[in-house]
């Protein structure tokens, strides 16, 4: 049987819109905005690209929405002066600084001195720490959308094998603890896994999220698991041109899988949906006020 697609854009869409009514909600109750400050330091078009993607979402759902360009050589001093004076505003409830940043900047550095209740990309290490020991945090808005997406389809995820290829700081890690949270059994595969095709077979469900362009085959994949596919791959088309496709062969893998997230149309759009949803949990949270339900784990 053909397998389930999960339409991510969709499934954003409604996202998007239970944010937009609960900033609807905030102001008309408590005459409170959201706010949300994307900082870009540098000229990476493909960064350049996702950063007014957010800024015109974060518009369409009545927040407020500020962008910061900074020329590429910025110096770290003047970067955490803006940081500090973003953590100390009173109407900017959520800080985003677009990764990657030049090499002359120390990344750990930079994350870290947003305050950890403003920090929307969950990359503070307050907010990992707390997503690890099941505390109240801001939670990797790609995790969480591919969370959210396996929630939908499965109801409860209680017992599932999970397998999680990728160990990045920004996808693999947080997913692997939240799913951990769901109480799944769960592996985390990368590129020094032995036997990696016999470890994704095992899996209910398969994250994969490496960067490397169709990896997974069809014949890894358990009959009816789930493959939540987190690649964003540009790749040469034979007649000319290009295409994106993502981390595991689609047309194989959705063959045998009984759901499966498209390329694209499926986790990209999820990401700045929970970007908006983390940035009205921060200004709750900021104000007092309990975080929305379904908008956080
Ligand atoms: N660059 C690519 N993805 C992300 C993300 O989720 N957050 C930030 N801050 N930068 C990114």
């Amino acid at each position: 049987m053909a397998a389930t697609v999960i339409d991510g854009k969709a499934f954003a869409a409604r996202v998007r819109g239970q944010v937009a009514t609960h900033v609807a909600a905030l102001k008309a109750d408590h005459g409170i905005t959201p706010g949300l400050a994307v900082v870009l330091v540098g000229e990476d078009p493909a960064s350049e690209v996702y950063v007014r993607s957010k800024g015109k979402m974060t518009l369409e759902v009545g927040m407020k929405s500020v962008e910061h360009k900074l020329d590429a050589e910025t110096a770290e001093a003047d970067l955490l002066a803006l940081i500090h004076q973003l953590n100390n505003d009173p109407e900017i409830h959520g800080i985003l600084v677009q990764l990657p940043l030049p090499d002359h900047l120390d990344e750990d550095l930079v994350i870290n001195s947003i305050d950890p209740a403003k920090d929307v990309d969950g990359f503070h290490i307050s907010n990992v720490g707390l997503l690890g020991t099941g505390q109240d945090s801001m939670v990797p808005c790609t995790p969480l959308g591919c969370l959210m997406m396996l929630r939908d389809h499965h109801g409860s995820l209680s017992g599932l094998n999970a397998v999680v290829i990728g160990r990045s700081n920004i996808v693999g890690k947080p997913m692997a603890q939240l799913l951990l949270g769901d109480s799944c059994t769960v592996t985390i595969a990368h590129s020094r896994t032995k036997d990696l095709p016999d470890v994704v077979r095992r899996a209910d469900i398969v994250v994969a999220a490496v960067g490397r362009a169709q990896m997974v085959p069809g014949d890894w994949i358990k009959p009816g698991a789930t493959v939540i596919d987190v690649g964003i791959n540009r790749i040469e088309k034979p007649e000319g041109g290009t295409r994106l496709v993502g981390d595991v062969d689609y047309d194989s893998c959705a063959a045998v899988a009984g759901a499966i997230t498209p390329v694209p149309g499926g986790v990209g759009p999820m990401t700045i949906a929970c970007l908006l949803a983390n940035t009205v949990t921060a200004c709750c949270r900021a104000n007092g006020l309990p975080a929305p339900e379904g908008l956080t784990v």
